[in-house]
């Protein structure tokens, strides 16, 4: 199992998704409440009533202008998570207050931090075609009854294209091309590319773009662990001019494809999904076509790391994997993971304890 890294930002939710009704996420094991105030910030604080551990973010709680009823007995919180009303009495216990936790929105998703030291100048990594108008984007979420470490896997090797999205987003070359793997230890980011010159075009991109013959495909990975995953896709007729000394690339469809990955619990994750695209910007079909195509892919992901998770489960202690060249990737992040999971336990430990 992979181990939970803390002192991170994690996203909690789309932007879209947090407002006036209380919602409720469980990111490394703790329960979290999230709310947008009358003047639009979104909070976010413990979604357990100091009082009896109602969840708040489950009716009949509810809101009363910025503040947090709780739906059992009443206890009424602020957004600083102090409470400041409770039945029955005038005094309010001093310790009635809720944990709450720093926010930041960003690339259209609400990020929340984790951890037991403040995030100081920390920001999360970028996904800026999120909100970009040169985008449009379609995306969801599943939740996935593995660890999160199993999603990583999945994600850093994308031969599994081939097998498990064939018809949609595999061909036969995926599985056959060779990667590059290149590993920046100290940022924590992984990168793994895969540049196929001569390819079968999947439907997914054959109906997207309305290439008809062979392409030109790359897929150019940036993974920010533990929390965020990047494909740069490039689609284009093969044999059309590589990009520009400058970065133009005129001839090539875009796709930029976002995961964010948050460990929900130890066998449970949020797969964020979003695809972003520099084409048929204004074209509601190919946002249907895309949106579909993806949920699809992404299901049958879930299917398989379910599947996968369960039958681990089944496994005695030290069961054997064999890697080859395709998992320097999935390795790369497993070793990053590693040590950032004994970093963010080492700086949640009080300092008398170290
Ligand atoms: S559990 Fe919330 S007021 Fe009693
Ligand atoms: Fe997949």
């Amino acid at each position: 199992m992979t181990a939970f890294v803390r002192n991170q930002w994690y996203v909690a939710a789309y932007a879209h998704e947090v407002g006036r009704e209380l919602l409720g996420r469980t990111i490394l094991d703790e329960p979290i409440l999230l709310y947008r105030t009358e003047d639009g910030r979104a909070v976010a604080m413990a979604d357990r009533c100091v009082h009896r551990r109602f969840p708040l973010s489950q009716k009949p709680s509810r809101l009363d202008g910025d503040r947090v009823v709780c739906g059992y007995h009443g206890f009424t919180y602020g957004t600083d998570g102090v409470c400041v009303s409770v039945p029955g009495q005038q005094r309010i216990p001093r310790t009635a207050r809720l944990a709450t936790y720093p926010v930041l929105e960003q690339d259209a998703f609400v990020w929340v931090w984790i951890g037991d030291r403040e995030p100081g100048g920390t920001l999360p990594p970028r996904a800026p075609w999120m909100d970009s108008p040169d985008y449009t984007v379609v995306s969801g979420m599943e939740t996935i009854d593995s660890g999160y470490g199993l999603l990583v896997d999945n994600l850093l090797d994308l031969s599994h294209e081939t097998y498990l999205h064939g018809g949609y987003i595999g061909t036969p070359e995926v599985a056959e091309t060779p990667i590059t793997t290149e590993v920046d230890d100290r940022a924590g980011i992984v990168y793994v590319s895969r540049h196929m010159d001569d390819a079968e075009c999947p439907p997914f991109y054959a109906t997207s773009t309305g290439i008809t013959g062979r392409i030109t495909r790359w897929q150019d990975i940036e993974y920010h662990a533990p929390c965020l995953y990047l494909l740069h896709s490039r689609i284009a007729p093969a044999g059309a001019p590589a990009p520009g000394p400058n970065g133009s690339d005129p001839h090539a469809f875009h796709v930029e494809v976002v995961y964010a990955i948050t460990p929900s619990t130890e066998k449970t994750t949020y797969d964020f999904w979003a695809v972003a695209r520099d084409f048929a910007l204004g074209d509601q079909g190919v946002s249907d076509f895309l949106r579909e195509n993806n949920r699809t892919v992404v299901l049958q992901d879930v299917v398989a790391l379910n599947v996968l998770q369960q039958a681990l489960d089944t496994e005695q202690d030290g069961y054997q994997e064999l890697s080859i060249n395709i998992d320097t990737g999935g390795l790369a992040a497993r070793r990053i993971l590693a040590r950032l999971a004994a970093e963010g336990a080492e700086q949640g430990r009080p300092a008398a304890a170290r």
